[in-house]
């Protein structure tokens, strides 16, 4: 048996690859990897091959950057003729990206059997591109893999026609166990000069806080007043650097003490990171997560979120309001000791990729 799985964007290298490991691990499935290129950089894509033991692409479609209407059309043309030759008997993808959606489209129009891992999420915000790509991949696929209850009430909600629904846990937490403890063995705290559980880390990356000069400004007088509090350590998304250069943002940046700035960071190092971290302040999907697993305090910068369960059972704290002063109360009730605590969602366990790679072995060979 056949199955390819698709990746494009940072956030699915993570959850990619338990899934090649189980396939490979049953010894019944052909496993291939497409990377459709939409992140080319090698802190953005080539190093996480590397650490997390993902073979080199079987095919890479080199898309590259754009508008996400020029991404997904050259994807689609691409990946076509990649499925013409290799006759998968399943295609799977992951999360919500451009290519999440644009090699669903091919295939389920080619008669071949997609798989949606991380299906059901719903922030209810069609404003948000990752929003419409998680709605148009779960219309059309046939199998379902859920992170989360909401996922299953979702996709009742919107009566999803499925050979499948799954509650299977979270294959991006499956590689955050498995590389623990790996991480904890890195170099990346030493380096910068900081203890464990000393300094905020935060993320900032997407376009409704970057893509404006509001929003920016915002950002940069919040990490200001945080970093008067803790050091406060900053791996830069390519989209923000852009951003606050253009906006002339960046020198006010630079100039402030006790941040360290830092490029994209590999798998590893950015575990290590989060998994010592006093606090975060991210506007990622995947960082609530990882965060609720690892039990640190999370202010999400998001009027909504797609995991609530980060919201109802983690750490997780979302952050409509962008005004300086009330962020500043959230972060002084975690420097103070009255830090929101958290459990770990049911079935996030490390074993979630050997979950799917079961039911879907089981739905293959009754096809066969
Ligand atoms: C994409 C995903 C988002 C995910 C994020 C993680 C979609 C709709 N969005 O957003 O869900 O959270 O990835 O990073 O799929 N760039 C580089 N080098 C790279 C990659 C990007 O310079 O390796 C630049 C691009 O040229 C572009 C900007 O960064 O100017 C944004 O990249 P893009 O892939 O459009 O979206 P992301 O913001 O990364």
């Amino acid at each position: 048996m056949k199955i390819i799985s698709v990746v494009g964007a940072r956030p699915n290298f993570m959850k990619v690859a338990p899934l090649h490991r189980a396939f490979e691990a049953s010894g019944k499935i052909e496993s291939k990897i497409v990377h459709t290129g939409q992140h080319y950089d090698a802190k953005m894509s080539d190093i996480f091959f590397n650490q997390l033991g993902l073979p080199q692409p079987h095919y890479h479609l080199g898309v590259g950057g754009g508008s996400h209407t020029y991404q997904k059309a050259n994807v689609m043309l691409k990946f076509e003729e990649v499925l013409l030759k290799e006759q998968p008997d399943l295609v799977l993808v992951v999360g919500d990206v451009n290519a999440t959606t644009a090699t669903t489209l091919v295939a389920v129009k080619m008669g071949i059997p997609v798989a949606h891992v991380e299906a059901g999420l719903r922030s209810g915000d069609r404003k948000m591109p990752e929003e419409v790509n998680r709605v148009v991949t779960d219309a059309i696929c046939q199998y379902h893999f859920i992170t989360e209850h909401s996922g299953l009430v979702n996709l009742a909600r919107e009566n999803t026609l499925s050979k499948g629904v799954h509650f299977v846990g979270n294959v991006m937490i499956d590689s955050l166990v498995y590389f623990r403890e790996k991480a904890a063995e890195g170099t990346t705290l030493s380096e910068l000069g900081l203890a464990a559980k000393s300094y905020l880390l935060t993320t900032m990356h997407r376009p409704h806080n970057v893509d404006n000069p509001e929003g920016l400004k915002d950002i940069v007088s919040i990490l200001q007043r945080c970093a008067s509090r803790l050091p406060v350590v900053f791996p830069m998304h390519p989209r923000t650097r852009n951003n606050l250069t253009k906006y002339g943002l960046m020198d006010q940046v630079l100039a402030i003490e006790n941040l360290h700035l830092l490029e994209p960071q590999g798998y590893l190092q950015f575990l290590q990171l989060m998994d010592n971290a006093r606090l975060i302040v991210t506007d990622s999907g995947g960082i609530q997560e990882e965060t609720t697993y690892l039990q640190v305090p999370c202010l999400t910068f998001r009027d909504t979120t797609e995991r609530p369960i980060t919201v109802e059972l983690g750490t997780n704290i979302l952050m409509a309001d962008l005004n300086p002063d009330t962020v500043m109360e959230e972060v002084d009730n975690i420097l103070e000791g009255r830090a929101k605590t958290g459990v770990i969602p049911p079935f996030w366990d490390g074993h979630a990729a050997e979950r799917i790679c079961g039911i879907l072995l089981g739905e293959l060979e009754g096809n066969h």
